[in-house]
Formats: structure tokens, sequence, C-alpha cells
């Protein structure tokens, strides 16, 4: 039994031997050392319980078989106090940094990137840094800036992302960034991007052309600034678009009818700003799309006629277009039943929901859409038709009832046409 355990214990050593070696050579670098403690001696508590002598072996930190510090990973660690950047300036062959989620104080200092040319994960969002970016971004290495939620301020250099031919994913959200939105970002570097995210800053000005280089680009959110003009027309360009949201800003004219080149888009969210009165009519073809937010745009026409638009009707929320006079859904594949939300959009004159595959009833809440006269229904599976009628059969506005029929010669009336449909109601069952 004895024996046994000793040549167990022999056989585990065997196993740990390499091990022992090979922390060994990990033995981190005086140099190293006390950058890592000139950068903890700054914080207050708690205390990062950095005390044994090989700092490769202390929490948070990862070396290289040289010894060099190469990881930097303390989220929500619960560090307090300021940050010394030339201490973390000095660990030169780190390539992960991340800080996140906790209460950092200080600025980024103009040599910050300057020696960390090996970087390419720098994660400090959500603590309290502050200042002025430097004036450029480390190496080509860099592919992951996340600044997001602190209190940054001032321009973007234009030299920022000069070096940055890497960079895949960028978030300055949620600081107080001034000056243009750095739109023409991949027209010099940076073709890789695939995230960039400027929301909730103070950037102003016009979105220079620029996105449509971004041929990897998935995600562009610039949404709470104060962005004035056009959609810049090269947005189209950039054809892996899945979301782009810019709520709350100023743009304003027409979203082209390019857009239906943007294929994978899913988010389109272009709510409080002041685009054109009516959407491009081939938006429906982009079958990705799944929200589209475009809420106190003066939006007044929806035309999403024969586009193959599929799911539950009741989950599109209505309740904010209140300046919707028309709304053509005809000849789709919705399922669901209409939502009452629809019902709070009280200038509505057309409807037409024909031919899909709603069902459920009318809800006698159409009856407060005083201005609709047309309504077209047809080709559904409502139940309870009788009753609909009994409600709409009230309905003083109404000029066209459309329940069912041919949609050959069912059009939605021009503006010409609605006035011309003076005649009493049209039931066509
Ligand atoms: C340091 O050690 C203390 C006590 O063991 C612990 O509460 C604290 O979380 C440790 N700090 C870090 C950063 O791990
Ligand atoms: C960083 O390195 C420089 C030059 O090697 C040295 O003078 C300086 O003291 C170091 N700073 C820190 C905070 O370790
Ligand atoms: C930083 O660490 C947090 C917590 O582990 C993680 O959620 C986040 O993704 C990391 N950041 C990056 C850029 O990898
Ligand atoms: C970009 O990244 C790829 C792989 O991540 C790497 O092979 C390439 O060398 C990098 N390019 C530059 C210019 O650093
Ligand atoms: C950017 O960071 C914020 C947190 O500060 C986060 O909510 C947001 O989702 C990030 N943006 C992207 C595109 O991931
Ligand atoms: C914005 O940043 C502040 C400060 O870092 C943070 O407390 C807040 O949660 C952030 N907001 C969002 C929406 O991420
Ligand atoms: C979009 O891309 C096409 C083909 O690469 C190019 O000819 C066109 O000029 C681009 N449009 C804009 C507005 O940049
Ligand atoms: C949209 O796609 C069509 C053909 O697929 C192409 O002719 C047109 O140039 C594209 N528009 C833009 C803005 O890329
Ligand atoms: C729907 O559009 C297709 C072509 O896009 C057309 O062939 C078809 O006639 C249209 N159907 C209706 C009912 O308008
Ligand atoms: C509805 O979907 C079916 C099959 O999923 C398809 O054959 C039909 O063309 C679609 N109708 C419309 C109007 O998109
Ligand atoms: C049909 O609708 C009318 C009017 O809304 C209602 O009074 C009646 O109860 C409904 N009948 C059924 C079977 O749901």
């Amino acid at each position: 039994m004895l024996v046994q355990a000793y040549n167990l214990m022999a056989f585990l050593l065997f196993l740990l031997f390499p091990y022992i070696i090979s922390t060994n050579t990990h033995a981190c670098k005086q140099t190293e050392r006390s950058s890592l403690m000139s950068f903890a001696s700054t914080l207050s508590s708690p205390p990062l319980n950095w005390t044994s002598i090989d700092c490769c072996r202390w929490k948070g930190i990862t070396c290289d078989q040289d010894g060099w510090v190469t990881r930097l990973l303390l989220p929500s660690k619960g560090l307090k106090g300021g940050i010394s950047p030339s201490s973390l300036a000095n660990l030169t062959h780190l390539t992960h940094l991340n800080l996140s989620h906790n209460s950092l104080l200080g600025s980024l200092e103009t040599q910050f990137f300057l020696h960390l040319n090996r970087l390419e994960i720098l994660d400090l969002s959500y603590n309290r840094l502050s200042g002025e970016l430097p004036l450029s971004l480390p190496s080509s290495n860099i592919q992951t800036v996340d600044l997001s939620s602190n209190h940054f301020f001032g321009a973007i250099p234009s030299s920022f992302f000069q070096q940055a031919s890497n960079l895949t994913s960028f978030n300055v959200s949620n600081n107080t960034f001034t000056g243009y939105v750095p739109s023409s970002i991949c027209l010099h570097s940076s073709p890789s991007l695939r995230l960039l995210d400027f929301s909730s800053n103070v950037f102003s000005g016009n979105l220079a052309p620029g996105l449509g280089k971004c041929s990897k680009l998935q995600v562009f959110r610039a949404g709470h600034n104060n962005l004035l003009g056009l959609l810049p027309e090269d947005i189209y360009n950039a054809t892996k678009l899945e979301e782009i949201a810019l709520p709350l800003n100023s743009l304003h004219g027409a979203i082209s009818d390019k857009i239906v080149n943007l294929t994978n888009l899913a988010v389109l969210d272009l709510s409080f700003n002041h685009f054109g009165r009516e959407l491009p009519h081939n938006l429906g073809k982009l079958s990705k799309l799944k929200l589209v937010t475009l809420d106190f745009n003066n939006l007044e026409e929806l035309h999403l006629r024969n586009n193959s638009l599929e799911g539950d009707i009741s989950m599109l929320d209505f309740s904010r277009l209140r300046q919707l006079t028309k709304l053509d859904l005809r000849v789709n594949n919705f399922t669901g039943t209409v939502p009452v939300s629809l019902y709070s959009c009280r200038s509505l004159k057309a409807i037409g929901l024909a031919i899909n595959n709603l069902d459920g009833q009318i809800e006698a809440e159409i009856l407060s859409l005083k201005s609709l006269s047309f309504l077209s229904l047809g080709y559904n599976r409502f139940t309870n038709l009788t009753g609909a009628m009994k409600i709409l059969m009230s309905c003083k506005s109404l000029h066209a009832l459309l329940l069912s029929g041919s949609f050959v010669g069912e059009r939605m009336p021009s503006d010409d046409h609605m006035v011309d449909l003076t005649d009493s109601k049209i039931f066509e069952h």
C-alpha cells in the first residue's frame, strides 16, 4: 500500500514536472513587476493581493514564455482610484487590457498608446475616465476598442485611426465626445470594421461619406447626438449592415430605395429625426428586417404592399405613428390579430390589410378612427365578420369597405381618389 502511494506520488511529480519547469520560465520580469506595482499603487480599495514574487501568477495577469505581461484582465473587481497611464504604457507586450466595470479615474495621456503596439483588445468601458483621446490608436494589431460609458470628451483626432488597419470593433458610446462622427474611417483604414458605436455623445454636423467602404460593417450606431443633414448615399453600399440605429438626431431627407441593397438589415431605428413622409415602398423586400422604428418621424404613409412580409402583426407597435394617414400592408403573409395600437393612429384615412393570414376580430376601437374612409380586409381569416360589419356600419367616414373579393382593381386610393370616393359605403362580399 505504502509503496503504491509512493509510486503514485512519483508519478504525479513526473506529470507535474514539465508544469513546474514551464511556470519557472514564466517568471515575471522585474520591470514588469514594478510597472504593475506602480499601476496598483495608485488604486484604492479593495486590494489586488499582488504580493508574491512572480507577478505572472498574480490574479488577472498572463505572461508569455519570456515573462512579459501579455494580459491584464481585471474587469468588475471594484477597483477605485486613478490609473497611472505611464505604468500601463510600460507594459509594452500587452495584447489584452480589460479594466471594464470599475471606478477608475484619470485620462489617457498622449503617450498612452505609443508603446502599446501589440495591443489587440482594449476594454476600459464603464469607468469614470475622462479627458481627450490620444492622437492615435496603437499599431495595426488593435482589434477591439471599448471606451464606452466613461466621461471622455473632445473631438476624435483625425489621425486616430490611421494605423488601425485591423480594427473590428469601436465603441465610444455614452461619453461626451464632440465634433464629427468619424464616418470616413474606412476610407483610409480599418476595412475590417464590423461594429461602430458612437451613440449618446454630443457629436454634431453631417455624417460624411465613407461608410460604404466598410465592406464588413454590421452595426452602425450614432443615436442620441446632434447629427444634421442627410444620410450619406454610400451607406447603402455597406451591404453587410445588420443594424442602423440613428435615433434622436436631426437628420432629414428621404430614405433612398437603395436601402433594398442592404439585404442583411434586421434593425432600422431612425426614430426622433426629421426624415420624410414616406418610406421606400420596397422596404419590405428586406426579408430580415425585424424592427423598423420610425416613430415621431413625420411618417404619413407606409406602403409595404406585396413584399412577402411575414410575422405576427400584433407585435407591431403603431402607437407613435400619430401622423400616419395611409397604411398598405396588403398582399403579404402577416399573421395574428390587428393590434389595438393601430387604432390610436387617429389620422388614418386608409388601411389595407387584405390578402394576409390575419385572424381574430375587428374591435370596436376602430370607430375612433374618425377619418377612416378606406378599409380593405378581404382574404384573411378574420372571425366574426358579422360583428365586424355591425361595428363598421356605424363608422360614418367610411367610403370603401372591402371585406373580401377579387384583388384585381382593389388599389389603395391616391389622394385625389380618396376625395372621389364620396359614394355611399361600398361592400364587396
Ligand atoms: C484580495 O483578497 C481579499 C481577501 O481574500 C478578497 O476579498 C479580494 O476580493 C481580493 N482581491 C482581488 C482583486 O481578487
Ligand atoms: C516606465 O519606464 C520608464 C523608462 O523605462 C521609466 O523611467 C519609468 O519610471 C517607468 N514608469 C513606471 C510608472 O514604471
Ligand atoms: C472584458 O471583460 C468582461 C468581463 O469578463 C467581458 O464581458 C468583456 O467582453 C471583456 N471585454 C472584451 C473586449 O473582451
Ligand atoms: C490583422 O489581423 C490578422 C489576423 O488577426 C493578421 O494575420 C494580420 O497580420 C493583421 N494585419 C496587420 C496589418 O497587423
Ligand atoms: C457599446 O457599449 C455600450 C455600453 O457602454 C453597450 O450598451 C452597447 O451595446 C455597445 N455597443 C455595441 C454595438 O455593442
Ligand atoms: C452611461 O455611463 C454611466 C457612467 O459610466 C453609467 O453609469 C451608465 O450606466 C451608462 N449608461 C448606459 C445606458 O450604459
Ligand atoms: C457604391 O458602390 C458602387 C460599386 O462599388 C460604386 O460604383 C458606387 O459609386 C458606390 N456608391 C457610392 C454612393 O459611393
Ligand atoms: C444596389 O444594387 C444594384 C443591383 O443589385 C446596383 O445596381 C446598385 O448600384 C446598388 N446600389 C448601391 C447604392 O449600391
Ligand atoms: C406581387 O408582385 C409580383 C412581382 O413582384 C407580381 O408578379 C404579382 O402580380 C404581385 N401580386 C399582387 C397581388 O399585386
Ligand atoms: C406566403 O407564404 C407562402 C409560403 O410560405 C408563399 O408561397 C406565398 O407566396 C407567400 N405569399 C405572399 C403574398 O408573400
Ligand atoms: C361578434 O362581434 C360582436 C360585436 O363585436 C359581438 O357582440 C359578439 O359577441 C361577437 N360574437 C362572437 C361569437 O365572438
